[in-house]
């Protein structure tokens, strides 16, 4: 068994993992493993941007109260109001470190608007390629200042009297490595992958939220699970998303029979808060499209889509693209606080692996890049203030015992989309808890990167069905068909409230200092 020490080590490479490894490395020795390679991740695939308020027509509070009404008023309010004030000096900060958003002839960063923001305030990169340039950008600066240990899957925490001490990995050689670090920084992302549609990159298995299970950490919202409204919807299973900026910029919901999808349903219409627009897809009978004969130049503001569109022989000269909805951003995750820690000493989350609580029941678009720059930057902060040596004691052997899902990959997949997808039921969800149950499973006989992904999706699946059967309401994107009304513990008062004693005139003062 070979032995590595390093003072951080960060288990994913994503825009979050990255951006702190990005922070830490100027000062601290960090390493940062991927099973796959580095940088692949839902980052990455990001068409969306970053939202941040920083022009005079826009504020932090009118932010905030778009996050929050996206997020059906279960945020946590005070690492809302951080996200969002912190938001444009984070990206200043990206466009130090030399992130390219798009410009207009005028010189002036081109602002979009995406569903659910009463104002356009997301900066784009590369048209539809925001998270590319990110990560890219970032890749570039730390490269040669961390420790890469790519095709490295972890399997489970080092655990020393409840403190995180490292990471067990397995490489692809099947050999194991044991990492000490003084700090373990999980940003591993969602988990999509649970599902047979989604947008997510193929490494997205919920592993970081089911090492986090195992090892006693809390973990907590598990049954928010956000539908993106627009997926390809070719013939096959293979599919891509088509961002909600193509909205944003025009493009409208149709039925086959030609009317508009979301008129009549929603004030903001085909720009409604995604669980809105992606239930009355599914509700609709006939196969929906989104219509872009209004975009002008769709190719050039689009050039991702666009490729996609043509891999996939969609005709863009017909100006209709059938959509549907697909698993996308998983609002629950490993709880931490403002710093990312989480309940284990030693351990922190970040991104969307993490609940900070920012997105409430129904995260409001392109908030999910900025929630993993602003957060990483706060724990990288932390943890530079507190210096802690690489454990020294000597690592107890800990038994890894882990349990396969007794179904197929694909038919644990169906399962979560029938029962724990869109619109639930307690019938549906306790067909898929006794399916998916810990219990039912069988012990991984040889561990590989496989049997490992097979046991975190089972495990996570299990978790997911389970929070969903508890949460006995209907709630952003938590649709229980048998129990279709919110609970009364609705927060809109208490917000509200506490927005109006903040001084509504002071804070539009200080949230209107142009930051670029
Ligand atoms: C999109 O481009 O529609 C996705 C952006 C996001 O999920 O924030």
């Amino acid at each position: 068994m070979e032995l590595f020490s390093t003072e951080v080590l960060v288990i994913g490479s994503g825009v979050a993992g990255l951006m702190a490894a990005e922070r830490l490395s100027l000062e601290k020795n960090v390493t940062i493993i991927t099973k796959s390679t580095l940088g692949k991740s839902n980052s990455k695939l990001a068409q969306g941007g970053i939202a941040a308020a920083m022009t005079v027509e826009d504020s932090w509070t009118n932010h905030f109260f778009d996050t929050i009404r996206a997020g059906v008023f279960h945020n946590n309010e005070e690492l809302t109001e951080l996200l969002v004030k912190k938001g444009p000096m984070q990206v200043r900060h990206l466009i130090n470190l030399g992130v390219q958003f798009d410009k207009s002839s005028d010189g002036e960063y081109k602002r979009c608007q995406e569903g659910a923001h009463s104002i356009p305030r997301i900066f784009h990169a590369g048209g539809d390629a925001t998270g590319k340039e990110i990560i890219h950008t970032l890749i570039h600066r730390i490269k040669k200042r961390c420790t890469i240990l790519e095709d490295h899957m972890a399997i489970d925490f080092l655990m020393d009297e409840g403190k995180c001490t490292g990471v067990k990995v397995l490489n692809q050689n099947g050999e194991i490595i044991i990492v000490k670090a003084a700090y373990t920084i999980l940003a591993t992302g969602g988990a999509g992958q649970l599902y047979p549609v989604t947008s997510n990159d193929s490494a997205i298995t919920g592993d970081g939220l089911a090492m986090a299970y195992r090892a006693g950490a809390k973990l907590t919202d598990l049954e928010f699970m956000q539908f993106h409204p627009t997926m390809y919807a070719g013939i096959s299973d293979r599919s891509f998303l088509i961002s909600e900026a193509v909205r944003g910029e025009g493009g409208t919901l149709i039925t086959s029979s030609g009317s508009r999808l979301m008129e009549g349903k929603h004030e903001q219409c085909d720009l409604a808060p995604r669980d809105i627009v992606a239930r009355a897809i599914q509700d609709e009978n006939s196969q929906v499209y989104l219509d872009i004969s209004t975009i002008l130049q769709f190719e050039d503001r689009f050039p991702t889509i666009a490729l996609q569109c043509q891999k996939h022989g969609v005709d863009l000269g017909e100006r209709m693209i059938p959509v549907k909805p697909g698993a996308h951003f998983l609002m629950g995750g490993v709880m931490t606080d403002q710093f990312g820690r989480t309940s284990l000493d030693g351990l922190f989350a970040l991104g969307e692996v993490a609940h900070t609580g920012v997105h409430g029941a129904n995260r409001l678009a392109s908030n999910s890049l900025l929630e993993g720059i602003v957060f990483a930057y706060e724990a990288a902060e932390w943890i530079l203030h507190h210096h802690r040596n690489v454990p020294t004691s000597e690592i107890k052997e800990q038994e890894t015992r882990l349990k396969e899902p007794s179904v197929s990959t694909s038919e644990l997949k169906n399962v979560m989309a029938q029962y724990v997808g869109m619109k639930r039921t307690s019938a549906g969800l306790d067909f898929a808890i006794k399916l998916l149950q810990p219990d039912m499973m069988n012990e991984v006989s040889k561990l590989d990167f496989q049997s490992l992904e097979r046991a975190n999706m089972g495990l996570v699946s299990w978790l997911m069905a389970t929070s969903a059967y508890l949460r006995k309401e209907s709630r952003g994107a938590h649709y229980r068909a048998d129990f279709p009304l919110q609970l009364q513990e609705w927060k809109q008062k208490r917000i509200l409230r506490r927005i109006h004693q903040d001084d509504w005139v002071k804070s539009q003062k200080r949230s209107r200092t142009i930051l670029y």
